[in-house]
């Protein structure tokens, strides 16, 4: 169940957007930017940017259905697509062609537009394998809930996104944007990386003005099309809003370009309250990054010193003795401090404490900094892929994205550690009483870290594949009450760490292999009762002696004279009999005859009594006159 989209297509749209980015304003390439309206059957245009969406043709999950926008943010998309738990616990979209680089990653969700549905879904956003979102009860009235967002390094020239079901209701996705940022965007010393991953916490534009994304601000596109939710107050009369109309230096700057207009208006404290204070709600126990703007635009404050603040987070000083002018050079100049912090409550506090003046702030981006997972090993994933294929997995196990990660939503039935090589293995396979009616295939074997398979219960037919006798490390094999047949692979015998071999209720005939029976003699547990016809092991009848092919040959031979020999001898018997039971039954019906019949019979056998030389004619004439 995997989205791709053709690439071809896309490059030429790409190159149309090139030369007219060439024709207009900055320079460079525009970034690439890959939008889709999730469950609509054509692309959609939408204003006022005429921004285009693809439609998610060739994805096969889930439900395409008419969507209702819960918030004004959400782009204005009719359709949407919904996964039913029926369909597996994990969906994902694999979009593939996504050049190496860092991007922004936005999916809105919306509601089923349909009457008695089940609405407001909680479930877990996954990217790349590691989960970036849990969607809170409430969330489809808060207009700032609608997406989840984060800031992700792909490498490999594909993006999985995946939406994993907590069991309230049905994963419901509006859109997916994939939007390419400066390779340095956000760079900040500590944790930043392809290991990281940034999760949109908040971003907020203070003083007045409307809630507004980038491009609303005219804002280039390199800043990945950001949505900055408006704050007029911190609190009653704590603050007040400033504004200018005057442009501002150093905005819009590789490599976060941040729109001009976010300089242009501010909070700044009042004498009442002269600390400007904002409490925002996070994940308890995450490190976060904390980015904060300012810009002299106060006409009051026109030099150095004139205004000075501390700026302390959750009560630690973050930076000390602020003073904007000082830091950026001049008056109506963009200043960007960035930091990181741990974080334990449900809180996150930020204090602008004046020094000299009044404090003041433009903006506010909180972070929430993720350590990437690291995904299972390719191989094995291919693996179990086949594995789904062949075994004939139901749906309801899902079996979508991948399979150890993110950790809070592995696959069922798989068991996963964490290898010495730094990427996730199968190490088990528990998959008793599924309802698989496949076939075992010999790819099992790339499953090299498996030290348990439990396939008991199934209807799992056709032969056990010997490659099984490669996966060293396996010491649990319960294969009991399937249809395996054939016989038992010699390759089985190498299986030197194996513990338990549960073959009992299959089909399977022949010798159990040397190897495998002295070993069990010893030290594992094994059932081979209730086959077809296996032998050769105590407890199992003994097999036939071993016999040369020649020596078949004969037996064959041999049994097929004695066969003929059979059949002559019954055929001679049988007539014989007929013979005498006809001679008897003439008797009775006229007995004259017979007796002269027997007299003749009796005079014959008395001449070959008495004259040797004459018995054999009389012998001759014996069966014409009986006839
Ligand atoms: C992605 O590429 C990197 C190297 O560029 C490689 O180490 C990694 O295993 C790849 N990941 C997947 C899932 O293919
Ligand atoms: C973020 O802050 C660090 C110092 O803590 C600095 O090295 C880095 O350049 C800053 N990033 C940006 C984009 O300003
Ligand atoms: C936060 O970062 C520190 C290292 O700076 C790390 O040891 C810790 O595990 C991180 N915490 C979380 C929840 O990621
Ligand atoms: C395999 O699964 C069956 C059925 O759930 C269970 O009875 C059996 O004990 C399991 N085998 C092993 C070796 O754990
Ligand atoms: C095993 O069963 C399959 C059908 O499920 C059959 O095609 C095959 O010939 C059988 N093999 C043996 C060795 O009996
Ligand atoms: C082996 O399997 C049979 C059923 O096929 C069961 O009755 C028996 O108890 C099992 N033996 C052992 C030793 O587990």
């Amino acid at each position: 169940m995997h989205f791709v989209v053709t690439m071809l297509r896309f490059r030429l749209l790409w190159l149309l957007v090139f030369c007219s980015a060439l024709s207009s304003s900055s320079a460079g390439p525009p970034p690439f930017a890959m939008r889709i309206s999730c469950g609509a059957r054509q692309n959609v245009h939408t204003p006022p940017t005429n921004t285009l969406w693809y439609k998610d043709f060739a994805y096969t999950g889930g439900v395409p259905a008419k969507a209702t926008r819960t918030s004004f943010i959400s782009p204005p998309l009719q359709t949407l697509r919904y996964f039913p738990l029926s369909g597996g616990p994990e969906h994902c979209y694999s979009i593939n062609g996504v050049p190496k680089g860092h991007y922004s990653v936005r999916m809105f969700f919306g509601l089923v537009k349909l009457p008695n549905f089940d609405n407001e879904p909680l479930f877990d956003v996954s990217v790349e394998g590691t989960q970036i979102f849990s969607l809170q009860s409430g969330w489809s009235t808060q207009d700032d809930q609608a997406f989840a967002e984060a800031l992700v390094f792909l490498m490999n020239n594909t993006a999985s996104l995946c939406f994993h079901s907590t069991g309230h209701g049905d994963p419901a996705i509006l859109s997916i944007e994939i939007l390419q940022v400066d390779d340095k965007a956000y760079y900040s010393s500590q944790m930043w990386g392809q290991g990281a991953i940034f999760r949109t916490a908040t971003r907020l534009s203070c003083g007045t003005g409307k809630s507004k994304f980038d491009v609303d601000y005219s804002g280039d596109h390199w800043g990945g099309d950001r949505f900055w939710k408006a704050i007029s107050t911190f609190g009653p009369s704590s603050d007040r809003p400033r504004s200018t109309e005057n442009s501002i230096e150093q905005a819009s700057k590789s490599p976060n370009f941040y729109p001009e207009a976010l300089y242009q208006s501010a909070l700044v404290s009042t004498d009442d309250q002269p600390d400007l204070t904002n409490i925002i709600d996070v994940e308890p126990n995450g490190n976060y990054s904390i980015w904060l703007h300012f810009a002299e635009i106060d006409s009051s404050v026109t030099d150095v010193g004139q205004r000075v603040f501390d700026v302390l987070i959750n009560g630690d000083v973050a930076f000390e003795a602020v003073d904007i002018i000082k830091m950026s050079g001049g008056r109506y100049t963009a200043l960007v401090l960035n930091t990181t912090v741990a974080i334990n409550g449900r809180t996150l506090t930020i204090t602008l404490h004046p020094i000299k003046g009044h404090a003041i702030i433009n903006a506010i981006e909180v972070f929430e900094v993720v350590i990437a997972e690291s995904k299972t090993l390719p191989e094995e994933v291919r693996a179990l892929q086949t594995l789904k294929k062949a075994l004939g997995l139901p749906l309801r196990l899902g079996w979508n994205g991948d399979p150890c990660v993110p950790q809070q939503h592995p696959w069922s039935g798989a068991d996963c550690q964490f290898s010495s090589s730094g990427k996730w293995v199968i190490d088990g396979l528990g998959l008793d009483n599924q309802g698989l009616r496949g076939f075992l295939p010999d790819e099992i074997s790339s499953l090299h870290h498996l030290r348990s398979i439990n396939l008991s219960g199934n209807n799992v037919h056709g032969i056990i594949p010997s490659s099984l006798g490669t996966i060293s490390s396996l010491e649990i094999l319960d294969l009991s009450y399937n249809f395996f047949n054939g016989s038992i692979s010699e390759t089985l015998g190498q299986l030197t760490s194996l513990r338990m071999l549960n073959l009992n209720g299959n089909s399977l005939s022949g010798r159990v292999p040397a190897a495998l029976g002295g070993r069990l003699l010893h030290r594992a547990s094994f059932n081979f009762t209730d086959n077809a016809g296996l032998c050769g092991i105590p407890g199992l009848p003994t097999c036939g002696p071993h016999l040369s092919v020649g020596a078949k040959v004969g037996i064959a031979l041999g049994a097929l004279l004695s066969l003929l020999l059979i059949v002559i001898c019954s055929v001679c018997w049988w007539k014989r009999r007929q013979n005498i039971l006809r001679a008897r039954q003439l008797a009775t019906r006229d007995a004259p005859y017979a007796k002269a019949r027997t007299h003749l019979a009796r005079d014959i056998q008395m001449t070959r009594h008495n004259n040797h030389g004459h018995s054999r004619t009389a012998a001759e004439t014996g069966p014409i006159l009986l006839s």
